[in-house]
């Protein structure tokens, strides 16, 4: 009897997860699975209103009372600090200690992917994002602020603890599904201390799994590769700020922001499922945000939970809207959030 937390949270965060939730049950329904599905309505308007983002002891009980989190998004203009969003999400990331962020890069439809000649066999790979370490712990300071002799530093950090067991997490992904190769991204070429950690991390972890081959990119030359031949890649590994910015390319080359999904996972315990993409402000309450990648969200979360035969239930219907264009304007079709949605439930 899986138990998920599902926080819709702001803007098409609430669209997007209602979808989600509806084949959720359908699949449920289907394959009786007997999820118990408990909303939560952590987001801007209850931290406007009350001054709290989460009551306190909330990540405990998601961390001994649920076995995933199904998050929308997070992001309103009237909070621009985004207080309530680092309280949330960064929060379920760094104290549930989810270290890994798994991102599929995985094209559909050759129709849905900007470059030429390029179709499913060419753009299906994964990148697997350092999640609790690098730039994004908030170390760091002001000397000066808001004078002209000003100085801001920020640092990042990288444990051996941290580096290795992302390492570890994409060669075990790359056995499991029988991958050939591993692609660690970084800058080691000027970072010297940080990156020259994932170096060697990267080389002492790779021994133990002779039969993948392993490579190495830094990231400016990776980027371009992604566009010019990205049928190279299996699995990408990278710190958490590289991860960021190379999977928001990656959605790209599968259709945009409304086909990318992702699980912020720590093996074993409660994790975290999401869309990549935020809370899409001009686009909210219109019912034109593309629900699919929340839907495929769900879809990695089932998987994660051994539901194997559900979550493909739920892709297979996903490539089914796609082939049959019953998509959201972003990808050049003329329905509905919603009715997309009632498609997908229905095609399962
Ligand atoms: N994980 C998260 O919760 C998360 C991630 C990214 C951004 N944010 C927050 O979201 C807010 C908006 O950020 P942003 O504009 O930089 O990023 P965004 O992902 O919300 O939007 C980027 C672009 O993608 C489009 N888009 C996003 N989701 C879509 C969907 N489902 N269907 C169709 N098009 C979609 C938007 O219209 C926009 O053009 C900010 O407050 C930001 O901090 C939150």
């Amino acid at each position: 009897m899986p138990k998920i937390a599902v926080i819709p949270g702001d803007g098409v965060g609430v669209e997007v997860i209602a979808e989600a939730v509806k084949v959720l049950k359908e699949v449920d329904r289907l394959d009786h699975l007997g999820l118990e599905l408990v909303r939560f309505d952590f987001g801007a308007e209850r931290y406007l209103k009350t001054g709290e983002a989460m009551p306190p002891g909330q990540i405990d009980e998601f961390r001994n009372h649920y076995d995933a989190i199904l998050l929308g998004a997070l992001g309103d203009p009237r909070i621009p600090d985004m207080a309530h969003g680092r309280a949330i999400l960064l929060a379920c990331r760094f104290e549930l200690d989810l270290y890994i962020n798994m991102r599929p890069v995985k094209l559909i439809h050759e129709k849905l992917c900007p470059i030429k000649n390029k179709g499913p066999e060419q753009v299906n790979f994964v990148v697997f994002r350092e999640n609790t370490e690098g730039p994004y712990v908030g170390a760091g300071g002001f000397l000066k602020k808001n004078t002209p002799d000003e100085v801001a530093v920020q640092q990042s950090i990288h444990t051996r603890k941290g580096v290795e067991r992302i390492i570890r997490a994409a060669f075990e992904y790359a056995r499991k599904h029988g991958l050939p190769k591993v692609t660690m991204a970084d800058k080691s070429n000027v970072l010297r201390y940080g990156h020259d950690l994932w170096q060697r991390t990267f080389r002492e972890v790779g021994e133990a799994f002779p039969e993948i081959e392993k490579e190495h990119y830094y990231v400016d030359a990776l980027v371009m590769e992604m566009v010019r031949q990205p049928e190279k890649f299996h699995v990408i590994v990278t710190e958490n700020m590289l991860g960021d910015i190379i999977t928001d390319l990656g959605a790209m080359l599968q259709g945009g922001m409304g086909m990318a999904a992702s699980g912020n996972i720590h093996p074993g315990k409660v994790s975290l499922f999401e869309p990549v993409h935020g809370s899409a402000p001009p686009i909210a309450g219109k019912n034109i945000a593309n629900p699919l990648a929340a839907i495929l969200s769900a879809a990695m979360m089932l998987e994660h939970l051994g539901l194997h035969t559900s979550a493909q239930r739920i892709e297979r219907a996903v490539v089914q809207a796609v082939m049959q264009d019953v998509v959201t304007e972003d990808l050049g079709g003329r329905y509905g959030t919603r009715e997309v949605g009632d498609f997908v439930a229905s095609h399962l």
